[in-house]
């Protein structure tokens, strides 16, 4: 689908559809007459209100020049926000394909809450992202469908920035695709080479550098509770290192972000169910985000150094997997008692954080990973959970989620459930007993960051989505590339001079 910046409406000829937002409280203006009288018209029979979310669809005659026209409500003008508009926007797209449009106009929103590059923003992401759809193995392709669509603005001094939103959406948009499809494909396709090959690929494109480490480099870098986690399959795992230098001359700040990449998880001996494991191709959600992320960071070219990596694998089950009771290494030295080979994600991503601090040299952290069951019962599947030791950062994730409109909720860390994972008899047991388990689970792995500022973030609940909503496709959500993106923003606005 083609996106474009047109600043008049006359444009609208061109187009097969029309779509317009209308407020409860506020007349429309810069539209045609005839559309006037119309929405006139039906708020005055209270056909339409404008309230958010309400939606009617019109044909105008052929005099006006024959055409359709969407109205979507956008409620009152001051309780607008960016995620209301990707909602509004995703419903309102997903209507317009029921009439097989093929080309839109579609009228920027203009609000006094909602600055025109966020709103702009907002609408490609709800526009695209309501689009998606994961049919690589589907016999019947999906109809051609719609083509373009034009977003109209009326003004003629901000032209310039307007176009810069839409790159910016459109980057934010697609990075987000991407790691959509890498959560839907299939784990007998998706193994870790071809993972590996992925992340290279995209890398090329968008401006990064890939580093792939083998199992003999990975083995002499000592990341043992790694090589654990990863025995019982026949597929090698594979580091993935991921650098970006957009401000090469500043190399004393490098962000790092730690994905967890099971391309599936079995549960090895502490075996799930089925119903547990038919979604397992999905734990490396916080890979897929990491490789989004990245390629929407080096594609805008954010000026800040960030490292990610991806210490990838498969929790499967074999006469050589790790089995329950088994004591295990780690590349800080740290020994720990393996209490259940299902609790393999922290084992993979305790070394995979402490590689990122001492070899790459990262000096802030964040680890990305579906790793827990416990953080769906405690926040859904809304909102990722947020373990850290440092507030200030947190803090910096906040006012990029806020942006995103990705939630995230900090979960508390105190002394007493660090004791919840010390082992009687080795320095720490991979489970921390029945209670806080997205708690106990993200601290083990802070238990690996060398002190250095440190984020992880659950994703268990929100990279995944059962069914269908705006903009939302079942499936892979494609969670955190914004919000992450958003924070190296900040952090490259920071540090520009
Ligand atoms: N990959 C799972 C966590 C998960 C569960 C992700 C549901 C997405 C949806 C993880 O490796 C796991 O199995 N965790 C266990 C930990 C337990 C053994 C302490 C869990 O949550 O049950
Ligand atoms: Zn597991
Ligand atoms: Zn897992």
């Amino acid at each position: 689908m083609k996106l474009n910046i047109r600043n008049k409406i006359y444009k609208i000829q061109k187009a097969d559809f029309l779509i317009l937002g209308v407020y409860e409280n506020k007349e429309l203006v810069d539209v045609p007459e005839d559309i006037q009288k119309i929405i006139l018209y039906y708020k005055t029979e209270e056909k339409f209100k404008g309230t958010c979310e309400e939606m009617i669809y019109f044909t105008l005659p052929a005099e006006v020049g024959f055409r359709e026209v969407l109205l979507l409500g956008l409620g009152k003008e001051k309780e607008l926000s960016s995620e209301k508009i990707r909602k509004i926007l995703g419903k309102g797209m997903k209507r317009v394909k029921e009439y097989n449009a093929n080309s839109i106009d579609l009228l920027i929103f203009e609000n006094s809450q909602v600055c025109l590059k966020r709103m702009i923003k907002a609408m490609v992401e709800g526009i695209l992202l309501s689009n998606y759809q994961f049919t690589k193995y589907k016999g019947e392709k999906k109809k051609k469908g719609l083509e373009e669509v034009n977003l109209v603005y009326h003004g003629e001094d901000r032209l310039e920035d307007a176009k810069e939103a839409l790159e910016e959406g459109i980057v934010l948009a697609e990075s987000t695709i991407l790691a959509r499809d890498l959560v839907n494909e299939p784990a007998n396709v998706l193994h870790p080479m071809e993972l590996a090959k992925e992340a290279t690929r995209i890398g090329k494109e968008s401006g990064f550098e890939v580093e792939i480490l083998e199992k003999d480099v990975i083995h002499s870098l000592g990341m043992k509770a790694f090589l654990e986690v990863a025995r019982g399959s026949s597929n090698q795992p594979k580091v993935i290192v991921m650098r970006y230098f957009g401000k090469p001359e500043n190399k004393e700040e490098i962000l790092g972000l730690v994905g967890k990449g099971l391309t599936y998880d079995s549960g090895g001996y502490s075996i799930k169910s089925n119903e547990g494991m038919v979604t397992m191709k999905a734990d490396m959600g916080g890979a897929a985000s990491v490789i989004g992320t990245m390629s929407a960071i080096a594609k805008r070219k954010l000026s800040l150094n960030v490292i990610a990596v991806i210490a990838s694998c498969e929790n499967m089950i074999s006469g050589d997997s790790y089995k329950p009771g088994d004591i295990i290494g780690s590349m800080a030295g740290k020994t720990i008692e393996v209490l259940s080979t299902d609790a393999e994600g922290r084992l993979t991503l305790a070394d995979a954080v402490y590689y990122t601090v001492t070899k790459e040299k990262a000096t802030e952290i964040i680890d990305i990973a579906t790793l827990t069951g416990a953080v769906l019962g405690a926040l859904g599947t809304t909102t990722t959970g947020v373990v850290t030791n440092n507030q200030e950062f947190y803090k910096q994730l906040e006012v990029a989620s806020i942006v995103s409109g990705e939630k995230v909720w900090q979960l508390p860390s105190f002394e007493e459930y660090k004791k919840l994972i010390v082992s009687d008899i080795a320095d720490l047991k991979n489970i921390g007993g029945k209670y806080a388990g997205s708690i106990t689970a993200g601290l083990f792995i802070g238990e690996f960051v060398e002190n250095k500022p440190w984020m992880h973030l659950d994703i268990a609940g929100t990279s995944w989505s059962d069914g269908e909503s705006e903009y939302i496709s079942k499936g892979g959500t494609g969670v955190t590339v914004r919000t992450l993106y958003y924070l190296a923003k900040i952090k490259s606005c920071k540090t520009r001079n």
